[in-house]
């Protein structure tokens, strides 16, 4: 059944008050709920039946003003529980049992090893009791919490703790009261035997937060930098935004069984171990990193979320874009913002414009979904921040503050859309967003066409912007329209930047400007321009589309030693790379093999050479355009080639530049106290990139002395890296040191579940002919386990996504994958239809790969009793 945004009604009922009651128990819990309804005054049906949400709930009794109901009086379908006919005003009780332990969707309550648990959003509380499960119903909730007291003696749900005490047969309970109101996405039950660790936050007013994450004990020390990053989250949203927190308390639990990242329950965030846990003997800097930018995330969500929610999934960008913007300028802020950029436009660039180009492409803005949990997507999360950042960019940060300010006060405490967010903004600034709406309504990936005439008589200097989008399955490239698109840029001349003089825009006296492109075809015109200038344009990323330009080397060349801003400078330094990629390829396919272009080669040696340059800035650079990313830009992919011509280019860089690899390598110490701070980071980043080049020119030497490093190290950094260079490495030499490495790594960690996935992931991503069989054996491994997502990632997850393996031409990964997603749907659809997601993506694979996999999705389509979210993925991507 598809859900459409165009069909959105007011509920016929609201919920004042919220009353639950459960009595866990493994396989039995008993939730009993109370619940004042009363019929809204904005619906139209004023006699309407009531029709409450629910699933895989034992009903034991249904009372309403007290009165047990009647057969006659209700009927209870699947999904739904229909009252036939109800007052204006009253009370429904419901006494319901379900099985925590059972569960394995990981939606709604939960086991996960020894705790209870739940996960609501999307639509997770309808399996734990029936009730109106749409965030647009807003309720204030009271929960009482009632366990064995040795098993579960910490009992935590949303709010204040209002009342404690002992109960019969080693029993006890806790009462919460959250005095918000919030909607059912938002409600969280968490039941277990956990350390805590105690902080607390003086707000800007003065008031004293209680900070607490709970964890297994066994993980206590492991929760320092989550709570440094919640301390400087807090402190940031009130500094940034003047946001303050609202509670008395603030509650951080750490699960292991998890299908997200984490999750922005009121009050009482639940994580994933993966993005909260973190020490520097068994997480890496990219896990630290993690940390810090989910924790903040989801307290951002406290105001972007929370106080003001959504008034249904289709405005979920509403809350995700707007809270990865400020996730991520907070992580700008805490370490280096070029950096930062870098990274996410690097998830953008290879991750989300391949959605966009796939088949489940859709707007920021879906127009309809059949399952809600297939749209927490790259799209909405991703995207949407860039749809956020292009309106900062376009406003300024005051006015997009003044913007955000005015959008918090309108909408405290309702269920909003992104419409009203875009008319905040529009009211601080007086700008018309007609056109810019397109970023929310249309899918697929805009492409900027420029191309640039010098007219040296006149000093004149003019760049044509040309757009378009590309067809998706919503909309015919010819029908889109085009988009507003901000385009940050800048002039390089022979001795530095030029000034820049545009006299249609009013603008000069400036070396970097912002252009607002609006038409499909667009000329800027610059005056007074004295030499022929190379463009750096679309600097920082300033929109999400992909920028074409027929930069020759030397341009980039140039861009990449010598431009003010630092993300085209490393831009330059991948569309360089990807130029030499691409002639080694087309090399290849005319069997007329090419040389690296030395060009290149003398451009990296001076990286190597330059001190200036921020380590971590130099490490970007140096690192080659993804596999995925080469897939991206490809017309037609030719996974093999982009394989091997990439690590043909990675030979001859570690080959040419040996020395200067290994001297920049000796001249870079190994950090000594760990830190995860952008200094510390960008040397150990710049050091083991050198290192993984050693490795690869393939001489005995470095495989000893990544070997030493993998054994000495004293973070996981230092000593993942080293281990993955060995692992990564296709010489034959490298091998015992690798597997020497494997095992002594295991033996080490085998304790630490996540570092265990690590030592999974990196078996499963190795490009070789083997490495099906290596993960059919690490499936059989006593730590694996199909019900942990974490694990399913790291091994099935890490193999879908390792290109040459995945796509074998005997159709064998494809196979396999189709088994796990088989498997996985009748345990945890939402993870079984995200992990389908390689095999969705066919329309770019030659011919002979296409044929094969559409042949294991029809295989998947096949199956009996194929749930909402697998059916969506599957069958869209067949069409
Ligand atoms: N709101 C959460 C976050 O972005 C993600 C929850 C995802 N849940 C789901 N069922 N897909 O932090
Ligand atoms: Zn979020």
């Amino acid at each position: 059944k598809v859900i459409r945004l165009q069909d959105y009604q007011v509920p016929n009922f609201q919920i004042t008050k919220t009353e639950l009651h459960f009595n866990l128990e493994p396989t039995e819990t008993l939730v009993t709920s109370k619940l004042q309804f009363e019929r809204n005054a904005k619906s139209e049906n004023k006699s309407a039946a009531l029709e409450l949400h629910g699933q895989d709930i034992e009903i034991q009794s249904l009372k309403i003003n007290g009165e047990e109901l009647t057969d006659e009086q209700y009927q209870v379908n699947p999904e739904s529980l229909t009252v036939f006919s109800v007052p204006d005003v009253f009370e429904f009780e419901c006494v319901g049992k379900i099985n925590p332990q059972e569960n394995t969707s990981l939606e709604g309550l939960y086991k996960s090893r020894s705790m209870f648990c739940t996960q609501c959003e999307a639509e997770g509380f309808r399996k734990i009791t029936y009730y109106l499960d749409r965030p647009d119903v807003m309720s204030e909730f009271t929960t009482t919490v009632e366990a064995d007291k040795a098993l579960y003696p910490i009992l935590l749900s949303n709010g204040n703790p209002i009342e404690k005490g002992e109960l019969d047969n080693n029993r006890h309970f806790v009462t919460w009261h959250d005095p918000h109101k919030k909607p059912a996405y938002l409600f969280a039950l968490v039941a277990g035997d956990l350390s805590v660790l105690d902080d607390t936050f003086t707000t800007s007013s003065g008031r004293d937060v209680a900070l607490k994450i709970f964890v297994e004990p066994k993980d206590l020390d492991k929760c320092d930098h989550a709570m440094t990053s919640l301390k400087n989250a807090m402190k940031w949203d009130e500094d940034v935004y003047g946001r303050e927190y609202d509670l008395d308390i603030f509650m951080i639990v750490a699960v292991d069984d998890f299908n997200m990242g984490a999750m922005e329950n009121k009050g009482l965030n639940i994580f994933n171990t993966s993005c909260v846990l973190a020490k520097a003997e068994t997480t890496s800097d990219t896990g630290f990193q993690r940390v810090e930018a989910v924790v903040a995330h989801e307290y951002f969500h406290n105001w972007s979320g929370n106080r003001v929610t959504c008034r249904d999934w289709f405005q979920l960008s509403l809350k995700e874009g707007f809270t990865v913007f400020r996730d991520s300028e907070f992580s700008a802020d805490m370490g280096s913002r070029t950096v930062k950029r870098v990274e996410d436009a690097n998830v953008l660039r290879t991750l989300q414009f391949a959605e966009d180009a796939g088949p489940m492409a859709h707007p920021v803005q879906p127009p309809s979904f059949i399952e809600i949990s297939n749209f927490y997507t790259l799209t909405i999360y991703e995207k949407g921040a860039e749809v956020v950042r292009m309106i900062h960019t376009l406003l300024g940060a005051e006015t997009f503050r003044k913007g955000s300010d005015i959008y918090f006060a309108e909408n405290d405490g309702t269920a909003a859309t992104i419409d009203d967010f875009i008319s905040a903004m529009s009211k601080a600034s007086g700008k018309d967003f007609t056109q810019f709406m397109t970023w929310y309504r249309q899918a697929g990936t805009p492409v900027l066409n420029v191309a640039d005439n010098y007219d040296a008589e006149n000093q004149k200097y003019t760049l044509t912007f040309t757009q378009s989008c590309p067809d998706t399955p919503e909309a015919k490239s010819e029908d889109k329209k085009p988009y507003l698109i901000p385009v940050r840029l800048g002039l390089l001349g022979e001795s530095g930047p030029l000034p820049l003089e545009i006299s249609d825009l009013g603008i000069s006296g400036v070396t970097d400007t912002v252009v607002e492109i609006t038409e499909s075809t667009q000329c800027i015109e610059f005056s007074n321009v004295s030499e022929k200038p190379v463009p750096s344009l679309l600097r920082s990323l300033s929109a999400p589309v992909k920028l074409q330009f027929d930069y020759s080397r030397d341009q980039l060349i140039k861009i990449m030693s010598n431009d003010e801003d630092g993300f085209n400078r490393w831009e330059a330094s991948q569309q360089l790379c990807v130029q030499v990629i691409q002639e080694l390829m087309s090399g290849r396919q005319s069997e007329q093999p090419v040389a690296v272009d030395p060009n290149l080669v003398a451009a990296f040696d001076r990286l190597l050479k330059d001190d200036n340059l921020d380590p971590a800035m130099v490490a970007n650079m140096l690192s080659l355009p993804s596999e995925s990313y080469l897939a991206e830009l490809a017309e037609e992919i030719d996974v093999d080639a982009i394989h091997q011509c990439r690590a043909q280019l990675k030979k001859t860089l570690a080959e040419e530049l040996c020395e200067s690899f290994a001297q920049r390598w000796q001249k870079t110490p190994a950090t000594v106290d760990y830190k995860a701070d952008a200094e510390q980071i960008g040397l150990r980043s710049i050091r083991n990139m050198c290192l993984s080049y050693l490795v690869a020119s393939g001489q005995e030497q470095w495989f000893g002395v990544a070997y030493e490093q993998f054994s000495s190290a004293n973070n996981m950094t230092d000593q993942f890296s080293a281990m993955s260079a060995l692992v990564h490495s296709d010489s034959e030499l490298a091998e015992s040191y690798a597997s020497k490495a494997l095992a002594e790594f295991y033996q080490q960690w085998s304790e630490e579940a996540l570092v265990v996935n690590q030592w999974f992931g990196v078996q499963a991503s190795k490009a070789h002919p083997n490495t099906l069989e290596q993960v059919k054996a690490l499936m059989e491994h006593p730590a694996f386990t199909m019900k942990n997502p974490n694990k399913v990632r790291s091994v099935i997850g890490a193999f879908a996504n390792n290109p040459v393996c995945f796509h074998a031409i005997d159709g064998s990964g494809y196979k396999f994958l189709a088994d796990q997603i088989i498997e996985l749907n009748a345990l945890n659809p939402q993870i079984a239809a995200r992990l389908l997601t390689p095999l969705t993506r066919w329309k770019k694979q030659t011919q002979q790969r296409q044929a094969l996999m559409i042949e294991e999705l029809k295989r998947i389509q096949s199956v009996a009793d194929l749930s909402k979210d697998v059916y969506e993925v599957v069958s869209k991507s067949l069409v």
